[in-house]
């Protein structure tokens, strides 16, 4: 039997702003560790809000995102979409990473998407739909190569 690939796409409210320093720390352990587990994806932070999606297996995908809701740094997490998929959408990316600055033009859709009025603000009812969530983190994939 094959094992069952699948995407998790969620997004959270960082419970303070996250300094580069802090950003860096959990990027370390994310990419020391996804490998061991065969998982990829990529993550946004950006006016408070962090966008991720794990793509992997289903045990080690759900495995993370239990930690996930247990880890202080995030709050009031929110499962976009749990899905079976055909192949992984960041083959190359252990744990890609962008900081997304609302404030210019490429942070627009995701300053957009979430309803972000100011900085730091937040997210209370995210209002974005999980096709538009990824294609938000495919682009800023593609503007790191
Ligand atoms: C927004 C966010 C994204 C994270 N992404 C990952 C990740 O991709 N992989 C990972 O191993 N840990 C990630 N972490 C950290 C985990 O919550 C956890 O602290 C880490 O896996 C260490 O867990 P352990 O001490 O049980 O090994 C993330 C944390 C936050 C707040």
């Amino acid at each position: 039997m094959t094992t069952e690939l699948i995407h998790l796409i969620y997004c959270s409210t960082a419970t303070h702003e996250m300094s580069e320093a802090e950003l860096l720390a959990l990027l370390a352990v994310a990419r020391a560790q996804n490998p061991l587990l065969r998982l990829t994806g990529m993550l946004l932070y950006g006016g408070g809000v962090f966008l991720q999606v794990l793509e992997g297996p289903a045990a080690s995908v759900d495995m993370l995102y239990k930690k996930l809701e247990r880890d202080p740094r995030h709050h009031s997490l929110f499962l976009l979409e749990r899905e079976p998929i055909r192949e992984r959408s960041f083959p190359d990316w252990s744990m890609g990473f962008h900081y997304v600055d609302t404030n210019s033009p490429a942070g627009a859709d995701f300053a957009g998407a979430f309803s972000l009025r100011q900085p730091g603000q937040g997210l209370d009812k995210p209002d974005i739909r999980p096709g538009i969530a990824l294609e938000i983190l495919r682009q800023f994939a593609r503007s790191q190569r």
